[in-house]
């Protein structure tokens, strides 16, 4: 008899993460069509780039067709219906066989279910409470620059909320893109809630993840709000039956629901920002980040958006990661990373790391106001336990 093994559903799960590798490449050449299309109608480049992008959209489309096929599928029950063959319905082993050509069959029917939605229902489990691992992390952009990330090593918990702080180009951003699998690491790996993240299983790990950008005036496709959160759901492929409520919900989170007939770019820069949020809640994503989604906006949208974030903080449903220059927000955070030029030079509670403002000051950061105020009471002897805001020190200072 053959040495043939039979396929299990591991098996089926990979195939469905391979779908979806070939899908994301097919969709990545697509995009890259329809921006150059939209270039050339600006005349700002030549047909002859628009050619090369759709020849190489023609090339993803022909190795999606060609190469992912569910051949082992097919060839796996016909191994098990052979294998069936040589026993007769009184032998103890037939049922056993029978059990193995039972499975083929299902993994056969799965197989055409995953090659018709290109593998969506690919699914990393939560394998930890550990929402992030980052381990010996470094990236380079060229290989002659200096590591921009340089051995990042940290740990997070789900639910946690976590501010990134640090000077202009201390790597905040690059390592915002790495875990959101836009850079790849030069060295070392990430791991999210347990799974480590490779090249094949990126596109379902980014399941996990959410990310809102600091310009609000550069996230938005659709024509109205409702459109606009619809544009991610419909990436991802999500049954238009359950789109409605989704987006009501994601409108509602973020207290933009009666806004969703509205136009995006009439909307105030805060309001933008909240709409950007709720596209990214839509995806029910574990892992949101914010990189400087506040830095735009005026005082009255910066505080939008951040009660927004403290109040899915409260839920402790989302873990978040928060990039930040406005020292005053790292108040709200459960732990804050402090990066250096490309090192995190300090981890711990907003206290902790507040308690040495020297070396702050020495990696050019600024302290919060309320702790600039404390300081300056101080100076003059007027010495005042730590306060997390404004608020609360000045109730300490009117009780003197
Ligand atoms: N696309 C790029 N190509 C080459 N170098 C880059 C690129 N983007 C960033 N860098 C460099 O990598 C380093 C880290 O930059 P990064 O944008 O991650 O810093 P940041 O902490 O987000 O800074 P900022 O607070 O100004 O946003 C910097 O030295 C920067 O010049
Ligand atoms: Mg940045």
């Amino acid at each position: 008899m053959s040495e043939f093994k039979p396929l299990t559903t591991k098996e089926l799960n990979e195939f469905k993460l391979l779908l979806n590798e070939y899908n994301d490449k097919l969709v990545r050449s697509s995009q890259k069509v329809i921006i150059a299309k939209a270039k050339y109608s600006k005349r700002e480049i030549t047909i002859d780039v628009v050619k090369k992008y759709e020849e190489e959209y023609k090339t993803a489309k022909n190795e999606f067709k060609y190469k992912v096929n569910n051949n082992i599928f097919v060839e796996n029950l016909k191994h098990a219906n052979e294998k069936l063959s040589n026993y007769s319905k009184n032998d103890e082993k037939y049922w056993e066989v029978y059990e193995e050509v039972k499975l083929a069959q299902f993994l056969l029917k799965e197989s055409k279910i995953a090659m018709k939605d290109r593998g969506r229902g690919g699914e990393l489990s939560k394998l930890s409470n550990t929402a992030l691992k980052i381990k010996d992390l470094k990236f380079r952009y060229k290989s002659d620059h200096p590591f921009a990330v340089n051995g990042v090593n940290v740990e997070v918990n789900h639910g946690e909320y976590v501010a990134i702080i640090g000077h202009n180009g201390s790597g905040k951003s690059t390592l915002s893109k790495i875990i959101i699998g836009v850079l790849k690491p030069t060295s070392g790996w990430i791991e999210v809630y347990g799974n480590r993240v490779t090249s094949s299983n990126l596109n379902i790990a980014r399941k996990f993840l959410g990310i809102v950008f600091q310009n609000p005036d550069n996230q938005f496709i659709g024509s109205t709000v409702r459109d606009d959160i619809a544009f991610g759901l419909e990436n991802r492929r999500i049954e238009p039956a359950k789109m409605g409520d989704i987006i009501k919900k994601a409108a509602k989170k973020v207290n933009m629901y009666e806004f969703l007939d509205h136009e995006p770019l009439m909307l105030s820069g805060g309001q933008k920002q909240r709409v950007a949020i709720a596209s990214a809640l839509a995806l029910s994503p574990d892992i949101l980040i914010f990189d400087e989604a506040t830095s735009m906006l005026d005082p009255k949208g910066k505080n939008e958006v951040k009660n927004i974030m403290v109040e899915l903080k409260n839920t402790r449903e989302k873990t978040i990661f928060s990039i930040t220059h406005d020292m005053d927000e790292i108040l709200n955070a459960d732990k804050v990373m402090v990066m250096n030029k490309g090192e995190l030079v300090k981890f711990g509670t907003p206290k902790e790391i507040l308690s040495d403002k020297g070396f702050l000051r020495s990696i050019h950061l600024d302290i919060p106001f309320v702790a600039q105020v404390e300081e300056a009471l101080e100076n003059v002897g007027m010495k005042v336990s730590h306060s997390d805001s404004l608020e609360e020190l000045v109730d300490k200072i009117c009780q003197k």
